[in-house]
């Protein structure tokens, strides 16, 4: 019987692709600025043996790295998900909207599933407690169809505002393949990343910075698209919506944000107020995370909780932060909210090999995956020992660095009552079913349990 890989040459031949896909691939690497002469050259020599190679029938399973970069920069993973192969579940050549209506990456042929294990969170059980976070992989009921399919249960629909925002200039999403391993907590991060950088499919080494700038549809959009999202959505998923506000009264615009995802059908709102790439007119481009700000933060969940109905759910999303600023926040939000979540990326100064900003205009971008891997750790211990401590029960949704089934557990053992994975799921199409059938029988905690 012929390799995955041996159908899908079987299938580029037949349409007629392989002439064009080193000219489509290198477009794609050269999209946002010129690799250095070196590896351009590494690159243009092995995509037209690849290519040469395709044409005449030698190729096998060793090629299928090179193949789905290849294919991913050329703008043609979908061909590799169509035979069920790995691929990064974002095109990040193509814009912000187009992605929207369309998520990458193959779909499972059966929904992985704990059996009839559930799990408590928020009031109420879901299957396996994995699931993606407020970001760009859940930000339409496309997406939110695409990851329940794969696994995914605890979904986040993307961080909306209460009128329309655009993305900052592409790129917005890059790979940080130099991140290798996990800073410390606390320290912070000078990343080198290129937009042609590549990480494979499935690496649990995998980081990337991206520098979105929260984008929204208008409301009127959006919250049409959430309520099918919410329809779409059975009795093992939760999904939860990421708001924020903006403008000189901030609480209200929060408030009146969270009320638009309310009436659009969530029942549990979650609050962006941790997003480090908020564009601003200072040096760097970006603003610092609201909730670095415990009055201001305070002030935005007060408001917001007087607003919503009693019967919808609340969460606090937060980034990292040390263990004086969290020890005094964590008690005044505690009475306020159902769950805290967090981290959110990490706000680091990221530049391409020939120094220039890998965002152009923004110094600053968010880093996450294995690089926050630890800080997440650190804050999610810290974040259940001070539940612990307070005497006011909340629940913990964890995420940061799960890019594997241990990751995932690591965060599951601190004390988290769910786990999602931002940069994983991305990497990974396959995360949440491995870790299904990696811990599906055993993780604890489930409302069968003594
Ligand atoms: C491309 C991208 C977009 C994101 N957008 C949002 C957002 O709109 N709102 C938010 O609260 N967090 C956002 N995040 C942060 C993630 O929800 C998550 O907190 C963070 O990425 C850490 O998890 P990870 O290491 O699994 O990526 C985004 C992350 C990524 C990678």
């Amino acid at each position: 019987m012929s390799s995955p890989v041996r159908r899908l040459r079987e299938d580029l031949v037949a349409r007629g692709l392989v002439e064009e896909l080193p000219a489509a691939f290198l477009a794609g690497v050269t999209r946002f600025g010129q690799p250095p002469r070196p590896e351009l050259d590494a690159l243009t020599a092995d995509v037209a043996d690849l290519a040469g190679r395709l044409a005449s029938g030698d190729v096998g399973d060793a090629d299928l790295p090179l193949l789905g970069r290849v294919l991913f920069f050329a703008r043609r993973s979908d061909l590799l998900a169509d035979h069920g192969l790995p691929t990064p579940a974002y095109d990040v050549l193509g814009g912000f909207r187009e992605n929207l209506a369309r998520p990458l990456g193959p779909v499972l042929p059966g929904r992985p599933t704990a059996g009839s294990r559930r799990w408590p969170l928020l009031g109420r059980t879901v299957g396996f407690p994995i699931g993606v976070p407020a970001c760009v992989l859940n930000g339409s009921e496309a997406w939110v169809r695409h990851n329940v399919a794969n696994g995914w249960n605890v979904l986040t629909y993307k961080t909306v505002r209460s009128r329309a925002h655009p993305p900052n200039e592409q790129p917005n999403w890059v790979f940080a393949a130099r991140e290798t391993a996990s800073l410390a907590p606390g320290a912070d991060a000078d990343v080198v990343a290129d937009p042609w950088d590549w990480v494979e499919p499935g690496s649990p080494a995998v980081s990337s910075v991206n520098s979105f700038g929260v984008p929204s549809p208008e409301p009127e959009e959006w919250m049409a698209d959430l309520a099918r999202a919410v329809a779409a959505v059975g009795d093992e998923q939760l999904l939860l919506v990421s708001v924020m506000g903006e403008g000189d009264d901030l609480a209200e615009d929060f408030a009146r944000t969270a009320l638009l995802a309310e009436e659009a059908g969530a029942s549990v709102v979650e609050l962006n107020l941790s997003c480090p790439n908020t564009l601003d007119r200072s040096a760097t481009g970006v603003k610092p995370p609201l909730c670095l700000d415990a009055d201001a933060t305070v002030a935005v969940v007060e408001h917001v909780r007087r607003a919503l109905d009693d019967r919808t759910g609340l969460v606090a999303k937060l980034s990292w932060l040390d263990e004086q600023r969290l020890a005094a926040l964590v008690p005044r939000l505690a009475p306020l909210v159902d769950g805290i979540a967090g981290i959110n990326t990490v706000q680091s100064r990221v530049r391409r090999t020939d120094g220039t900003p890998t965002f152009p205009g923004r110094e600053l971008a968010g880093l996450s995956g294995i690089a926050v891997r630890e800080p997440a750790l650190d804050f999610t211990r810290r974040l259940v020992a001070l539940r612990a401590a307070g005497g006011v029960p909340f629940d913990v949704l964890a995420m940061g660095g799960v890019t594997d089934p241990e990751s995932f557990a690591a965060l599951f053992a601190a004390g988290a009552d769910a786990v999602q994975s931002a940069a994983g799921a991305f990497a990974d199409p396959f995360l949440a079913a491995a870790c299904v059938a990696r811990l599906g029988t055993t993780l604890p905690r489930s409302v069968e349990d003594p």
